[in-house]
């Protein structure tokens, strides 16, 4: 399936065929091929728990305002933003940087001071900004990649995030931006079309604002 085809197929799906198997070799393939997605410095700041045991996913459910979806899809993803991302992976960034010919060893210091510069410390807004960002745009990824793989997915938000954590053990410094479910179409339903999308002209202007 070519890309445009996969973002006019996605879709959020509300019902899911429940007990149906996703493999976890094909859980990878998507995790996987989602985790190409562009991220701020090459930093990638997310984590991902992938709950498909049946009791886990029951767990998830009385976090998540009791959603069926929850239980029923195949698998639920929590997405989990790390704002410690930046101390932990900058080194390994870098490093592959300057085997592959990026950048020269003598920049190293430069890019480093810029890290430090542009994503603030630990505990700062802006890094909590930057590990939203980038963990949205691999959420986005994994939404996208799932329909080229005959998947259906459905993102929410509608969920204790407090209960989430202490559930699946997320120290409290991570972000979880949003849950994906993540299977089947549930058989016999049809989806109704889809809804209301703003004009280009209400949300596009060139070269300014207003
Ligand atoms: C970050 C995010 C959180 C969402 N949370 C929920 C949710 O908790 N429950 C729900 O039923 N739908 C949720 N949705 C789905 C939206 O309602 C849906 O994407 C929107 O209505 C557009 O429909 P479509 O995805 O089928 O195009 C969420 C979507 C996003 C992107």
């Amino acid at each position: 399936m070519d890309v445009i085809q996969a973002i006019k197929e996605r879709r959020s799906i509300n019902f899911f065929e429940p007990g149906k198997d996703l493999s976890d070799d094909k859980i990878r393939q998507l995790l996987e091929l989602a985790s190409l997605a562009p991220s701020s410095m090459n930093l990638q700041p997310w984590r991902v728990i992938v709950v498909n045991d049946p009791e886990r996913k029951k767990d998830l459910r009385k976090c998540a305002f009791d959603q069926p979806k929850v239980e029923e899809a195949s698998a639920v993803l929590i997405m989990v933003a790390d704002p410690r991302s930046v101390e932990e992976n900058l080194g390994k960034v870098l490093g592959s940087w300057v085997e592959l010919g990026y950048i020269k060893p003598e920049a190293l210091e430069t890019y480093k001071g810029l890290a430090g510069k542009l994503y603030g410390t630990e505990d700062s807004l802006t890094r909590r900004y930057f590990a939203l960002k980038n963990t949205s745009l691999y959420a986005m990824n994994v939404m996208i990649a799932a329909r080229g793989l005959g998947l259906e997915t459905h993102p929410m938000d509608g969920f204790d995030e407090d209960a989430v954590k202490k559930t699946f053990r997320i120290p409290e410094d991570k972000i979880v931006p949003m849950l994906i479910a993540v299977g089947y179409l549930k058989s016999g339903f049809t989806l109704l079309p889809r809804a209301y999308r703003k004009d280009f002209k209400d949300f596009v202007t060139f070269n300014t604002y207003g």
